[in-house]
């Protein structure tokens, strides 16, 4: 059976529902009240105390407010070339619709996390306070931190406890990076509370510095009418959570005032769960100048738009033109979205005034942008293959009957020991086949060599892979005999597959340790789409 005919179906009886109302009781011994009479299917999202109810309206976090940066963190060093700071993760009660308080879980209480504004070269120290009820890590995404400084899932900092991450900034490093939490099974749940925040790199020298620039860190958000930020339900498992909200810097549509020199670069971050933001100013073009690993070698001028799946980043270009301004758009995108879902539905991120900045004096950008040195070959290989799989739909473990689930097949998802409140107990998401399993080493590496990876989509929907500690050159896509170059050098550290696509990419692990390789839709990553790789 296809997948989306056998979720369509399970959609439209009684298994979905009952699957949905599961409420696991903790440490394995999950689903025994489905047994008893009071074994009813339950409609709507789990009730996981306060947090169900109607959502709030789309205007109810007030949009048109000013566009702000966001708040940048403190460096409490003297000597220059050290940043040092404490990022205190901690529940928090904020205010987004006005006159109730949000209880979200952040970085030193903002959302997002506060900005950290670095230089290439810098020394970084900073101290991680867990003040969550559960434990945490923070993982410096894209940055090539020491291994075991990387805030991996086996390094987790327990509820009361702290930790301080050291780690240096190489010279050549700049771009835009990101922090998040990295917990074994709960990432999606702290970065959809409010755990994220921005990375800044700077280079010591930057022929675009006159550009004005601006950060946008894009988050996600669901919430109740009544301020509270729900729990998942089982769709939001299956295709990645995606809120009624995607705020920039934590505001609600704001205002963007273009800078009077007609120009500004935007740097954008997108610290969703699973939302694809493809990013358009309707009826103008933008310009790309860098994606997660800083500037790519020739800027991309005239596109429609910029697609940046989660965890990914991208320095664009926007010229003001005639007219007022616009829009800033997070376009329609399908990507294979389960039970029927369809494609994600147009958002607007940011209102842009171009006010008097029209009509700027023509621009030469430095050609190229950044220099490039021939990719080293490659001298070892790699294959990462993601899928999906549903033991139900094989009929398995005998786990479907005619009415829906059998009490043999409920009593065999206890099995799924780990899963908490709400997560599709037929479902999972795999790498080579396996779930994640934080005691298995699943590929290893030299230090220093450079390997081909050949990543596979066996699935039928779009998944970000991404690979910690290094930045990657796309090399192609073959398709059915032929193949698709990457059509210019970029570094990333995060790549979109669409459904059946296979990606070829370039990449070496300069230090020893443990490195994570995962699916960024990060409710696939807590269901196990992940691995760990060994660098010795
Ligand atoms: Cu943002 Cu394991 O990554
Ligand atoms: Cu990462
Ligand atoms: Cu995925």
């Amino acid at each position: 059976m296809r997948r989306r005919d056998f979720l369509t179906g399970l959609a439209g009886s009684a298994g979905l529902a009952l699957a949905t109302g599961i409420r696991p009781a903790s440490g394995g011994q999950a689903m025994h009240h489905a047994g008893g009479s009071s074994a009813q299917p339950r409609h709507g999202p789990p009730a996981m105390g306060a947090g169900s109810g109607p959502l709030a309206a789309a205007d109810a976090i007030p949009p048109g407010r000013p566009f702000a940066a966001p708040a940048t963190l403190r460096n409490t060093a003297a000597q220059p070339g050290l940043f040092r700071a404490t990022l205190v993760a901690a529940p928090a009660g904020i205010e987004l619709i006005p006159g109730v308080t949000t209880e979200a879980w952040a970085y030193n209480g903002q959302l997002p996390g506060p900005l950290i504004d670095l230089q290439a070269g810098d020394e970084v120290e900073i101290t991680l306070e867990n003040r969550l009820p559960e434990p945490t890590t923070i993982h410096w995404h894209g940055l090539p931190v020491p291994p075991d400084q990387d805030g991996n899932p086996d390094a987790a900092v327990a509820p009361g406890a702290s930790h301080t991450y050291r780690f240096k900034i190489p010279e050549d490093v700049e771009g835009l990076y990101w922090y998040h939490p990295h917990p074994h099974g709960q990432s999606g749940e702290q970065v959809h509370r409010g755990l994220a925040g921005a990375i800044r790199v700077r280079a010591r020298e930057d022929a675009l510095s006159a550009i004005p620039e601006r950060i946008l860190v894009v988050t996600d958000l669901r919430l109740t009418a009544l301020g509270a930020i729900p729990a998942n339900d089982m769709m939001d498992w299956m295709n990645g959570r995606e809120g009624q909200y995607a705020l920039v810097n934590g505001l609600n549509r704001p205002v963007l005032r273009f800078d009077a020199c007609g120009r500004e670069r935007w740097h954008v971050l997108n610290a969703t769960n699973a939302r694809y933001l493809r990013l358009a100013l309707p009826g103008r073009e933008l310009t790309l100048l860098g994606t997660d690993g800083g500037r790519i070698e020739q800027a991309q001028a005239g596109l429609p738009d910029v697609l940046l799946a989660p965890a990914q980043r991208a320095e664009i270009l926007v010229t003001a033109t005639d007219g007022s301004g616009g829009a800033l758009m997070a376009q329609a995108y399908a990507r294979g979205r389960m039970g029927g879902a369809g494609e994600t539905p147009p958002i607007p991120l940011m209102q842009v005034d171009f006010g008097a900045a029209r009509q700027p004096r023509p621009l030469a950008l430095p050609q190229p942008l950044r220099t490039f040195q021939a990719l080293p070959g490659a001298t070892a290989k790699k294959r990462v293959v993601m899928s999906e799989s549903m033991p139900m739909a094989h009929g398995s473990h005998g786990m479907m009957s005619a009415g829906g689930m059998s009490m043999a097949g409920m009593a065999g998802m206890g099995n799924m020991g780990e899963m908490g409140m709400g997560r599709p107990p037929a479902m999972q998401f795999l790498l080579n086949g396996k779930a994640f399993d934080m005691r298995r080493i699943d590929l290893s590496s030299r230090a220093g060599e450079w390997e081909d990876w050949e990543i596979v989509n066996d699935s039928d929907m779009d998944h970000p892979f991404h690979i910690h500690g290094t930045q990657f050159a796309v090399l192609e896509r073959p398709l059915d005999g032929s193949s698709t170059r990457e059509p210019f050098r970029a570094w990333r550290d995060t790549v979109n597959l669409k459904a059946r696509e296979t990606v070829l990419i370039r990449t070496t692990q300069a230090a020893r340790g443990i490195r994570m390789f995962h699916c960024h839709i990060l409710e696939h990553e807590d269901l196990g789409m992940m691995g760990r790789l060994e660098v010795s």
